[in-house]
């Protein structure tokens, strides 16, 4: 009697699995948070002067670290040793530095050389938090692996090394992550999707919300649910259709005064290629760089003439393709 019951509801399990779309059936999902209310707060526009400037971004890199430095030599900022080569260029990281891979510590670390190396020579790093950062730093170790748990020296050692205020790592990540950032007035980063009712509250308070939720070791702070720009994939699957996920881009767009918004995130291991829709004003450039994820090399370049107009490229190792 029992036995094809069980059978049935398996059965029924597995038809609502599978009719999933596949680009969703292998997304990590926040830990029981509820979806955040929106919050509504006026916000002033931010324009920046704009300069001749090449700018590269690269979406999450998961703890590998050959693919880490064979991304960051297809944007041409690092030389074969792993040095900064980038001149004043900039390079933006759209977060997920961690989890699913061994190499997280010679990851962070290569950032952080890259990050002194290329303020020496007039250039910058950037680097943005991960739903994945966050849930390191909160203890959240659902997508850590055995390796990376050994590399610490064990899980005594890795949680006293994520800590904030007293972890080498922990005070290292605190001290050069933001949540969000604009890079010379015309493009809005985040790890996952910047969604309107967050934008109106200005990239300033976005970036103190999130820097002191990490402080307090409040990791259910509304910030950091499902809505908020670490975990939003709203606009990468097109929530709501295309014209409607187009005009909330649109209306980010107008509120933080930029030309486009630039996503990680939301792999696009299928085919490897970076994510561009709404006439380029939104982009995802978490290819599946990492081996977990497929090993899709790609990078993002912005190019700035001297008109404040800027032209955008997709690089992949087979060529440099504008988008
Ligand atoms: C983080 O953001 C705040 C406010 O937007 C800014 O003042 C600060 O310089 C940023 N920190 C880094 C490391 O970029
Ligand atoms: C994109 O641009 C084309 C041509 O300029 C225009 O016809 C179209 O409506 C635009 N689409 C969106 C979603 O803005």
């Amino acid at each position: 009697m029992l036995r094809p019951l069980a059978f049935l509801a398996l059965l029924v399990v597995l038809v609502i699995y599978l009719k999933q779309p596949s680009s969703t059936r292998h997304l990590d999902s926040p830990a029981g948070y509820e979806k955040s209310k929106a919050v509504y707060l006026k916000n002033q526009p931010q324009k920046a002067f704009v300069q001749t400037k090449r700018t590269v971004a690269v979406g999450d890199l998961h703890s590998d670290l050959p693919q880490t430095l064979a991304v960051l030599k297809l944007a041409k900022v690092i030389d074969d040793s792993g040095d900064w080569v980038g001149g004043t260029d900039t390079l933006v990281q759209t977060g997920d530095l961690v989890d699913r891979g061994p190499d997280t510590i010679a990851v962070y670390n290569l950032f952080d050389k890259l990050r002194k190396q290329a303020q020496e020579a007039g250039g910058k790093v950037v680097n943005v938090y991960g739903n994945h950062e966050v849930m390191n730093l909160g203890q959240d170790l659902r997508y850590v692996t055995e390796e990376d748990f050994a590399s610490f020296g064990g899980r005594v050692k890795r949680k006293e090394a994520w800590d904030v205020r007293t972890g080498w790592l922990g005070k290292m990540i605190y001290r050069n992550f933001n949540i969000t950032y604009i890079h010379h007035g015309h493009t809005v980063f985040s790890h996952g999707d910047m969604e309107p009712e967050w934008a109106r509250l200005g990239i300033d308070t976005l970036n103190r919300l999130a820097s002191e939720a990490i402080w307090n070791s409040n990791y259910r702070a509304s910030i950091f649910q499902s809505t908020g720009p670490i975990w939003s994939r709203s606009h990468a699957l097109e929530e709501g259709g295309e014209q409607e996920t187009c005009k909330r881009i649109e209306e980010v767009k107008k509120t933080l005064g930029v030309n486009r918004l630039i996503s990680g995130h939301t792999p696009q291991y299928e085919n490897g290629k970076i994510l561009s829709i709404c006439n380029g004003s939104y982009m995802v450039i978490d290819t599946g760089i990492s081996r977990y994820y497929g090993g899709h090399l790609a990078a993002l370049e912005i190019l700035e003439d001297g008109d404040g107009k800027e032209t955008v490229f997709a690089l992949y190792p087979g060529g440099k393709r504008q988008l």
